[in-house]
């Protein structure tokens, strides 16, 4: 048996890739076109924590963890003729998609960024489902992290999945997955479309996993060498809001909140999303509760201000004097929104949440404050615009 991880290179797909091999004696595969390295390269950034090569991962998985069933291999997910090939060699009997251009920012940067990010995302996963029609692999469990962004921030709770919609005394549930706001966002949103359609046209079983914002240095696996660290970004373009915060505090910026900043965004450590993915992995396909289901990988939402506020103290404990300042917001947002999401299918299937914000905080500062050089060599990137300019130079 054989089970497929793509995007197995990335900040998520890496830990997972770990987690999952140490649970089996299958062989896992690996995949990935190292783009998000040449990502955070091309915007003159770099991972706070040493990302090391993908034979030096292997190498030391093997060491520390005893694992022999990682294999990998390199290539673009976006290419059908490859796809092809892998699946055609490997019939893999679980695939879990977690490669994708992750980044709105990035996405939002220019239209070429906006052509390649829907290009590379939409292709690959469309490559990746009629791949698995194509070549007689539709009992190939098929899960892909897309994101809780593709239900925008709607007045009413997030349920888990589709909501049921009325209109002229009629009823019927609808699977609203297209309320994204960025040109990243709205791929996740086709994929979520595509992957329903797929698992009504070819029976594919799918779990579409709508994945919060992940915070977090280490998992379990990851711990054991330093080899084994997954990426940390911490720029505009590719770190999210609560790593960038946490780089700033620890070079000794201000955190600074837009506006009141009390709009919640939904969360997950990266312990807990990196335990579900396993546990989906590693399901046996006789206790799957349906064919295609929807988990909202979250632990719980939280608020900007309750993010800075949370680095600030949790700060104290690394000497760490972080302060809060409120600036204009320059966005048109709803600084008070109460984002509410529903998550019980998810948490019935991780069991505990391992990781609170918290903690998870104090593992983030952990690190971080080991790499404080390399995050202070980069500060000017916790800002937009070092490739906008460039591109408007190329120009001149
Ligand atoms: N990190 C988060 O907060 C978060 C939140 C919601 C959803 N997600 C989703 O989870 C998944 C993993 O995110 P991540 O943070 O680990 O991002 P990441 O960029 O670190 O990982 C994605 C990996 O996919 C690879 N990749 C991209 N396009 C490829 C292609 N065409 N062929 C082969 N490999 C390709 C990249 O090189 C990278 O290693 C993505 O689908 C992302 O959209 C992440």
């Amino acid at each position: 048996m054989t089970i497929l991880v793509t995007g197995a290179d990335g900040y998520v797909g890496w830990p997972t890739s770990l987690r999952i091999a140490k649970r089996t004696d299958d062989r896992v595969l690996l995949v990935d076109n190292f783009a998000r390295r040449e990502w955070v390269d091309e915007i003159g950034s770099t991972s706070a924590t040493p990302v090391h090569p993908i034979e030096s991962r292997l190498d030391a998985a093997e060491e520390t963890h005893g694992l022999t069933n990682l294999s990998f291999v390199e290539g673009d997910l976006a290419d059908k003729d490859f796809v092809d090939e892998i699946l055609a060699v490997h019939e893999p009997d679980t695939v879990v998609h977690a490669a994708a251009q992750p980044s709105a920012p990035y996405s939002q940067i220019n239209g070429e960024r906006a052509n390649y990010t829907q290009h590379n995302n939409l292709q690959s996963t469309r490559n990746l489902l009629w791949g698995l029609e194509e070549h007689d692999l539709t009992d190939t469990h098929f899960v892909e992290t897309t994101t809780t962004g593709v239900y925008g921030a709607p007045e009413f709770p997030i349920p888990e999945g589709g909501a049921t919609m009325e209109n002229q005394g009629e009823r019927d549930d609808v699977p609203f997955p297209a309320m994204a706001g960025s040109w990243y966002h709205l791929t996740k949103s086709h994929d979520a479309a595509n992957m329903r359609l797929a698992h009504q046209q070819f029976d594919i079983p799918v779990s579409d996993v709508r994945t919060a914002i992940v915070y977090g240095t280490q998992t379990e696996e990851t711990r054991a060498d330093d080899r084994l660290n997954t990426r940390f970004d911490f720029d505009y373009y590719f770190g999210t809001v609560a790593h960038r915060f946490a780089a700033q505090a620890v070079a000794g910026y201000p955190v600074t909140v837009y506006g009141k900043g009390e709009q919640r965004k939904p969360f997950i450590s990266l312990e807990d999303s990196v335990e579900g993915l396993a546990q989906l992995a590693l399901t046996d396909p006789a206790d799957r509760p349906d064919d295609h289901v929807v988990y909202n990988q979250v632990t719980r939402a939280i608020s900007i201000v309750e993010i800075a506020e949370t680095i600030a103290d949790v700060g104290d404990d690394y000497g760490l004097d972080v302060a809060v300042e409120h600036f204009q917001n320059p966005r048109d947002e709803d600084e008070t929104h109460k984002m509410e999401i529903e998550q019980d299918r998810y948490d019935a299937l991780i069991g505990e949440q391992a990781q609170d914000f918290q903690s998870g905080i104090h593992d983030v500062l952990d690190t971080l404050t080991d790499h404080a050089d390399v995050i202070e060599a980069h500060e000017d990137r916790f800002l937009p615009g070092v490739l906008e300019d460039r591109l408007e130079n190329e120009k001149d």
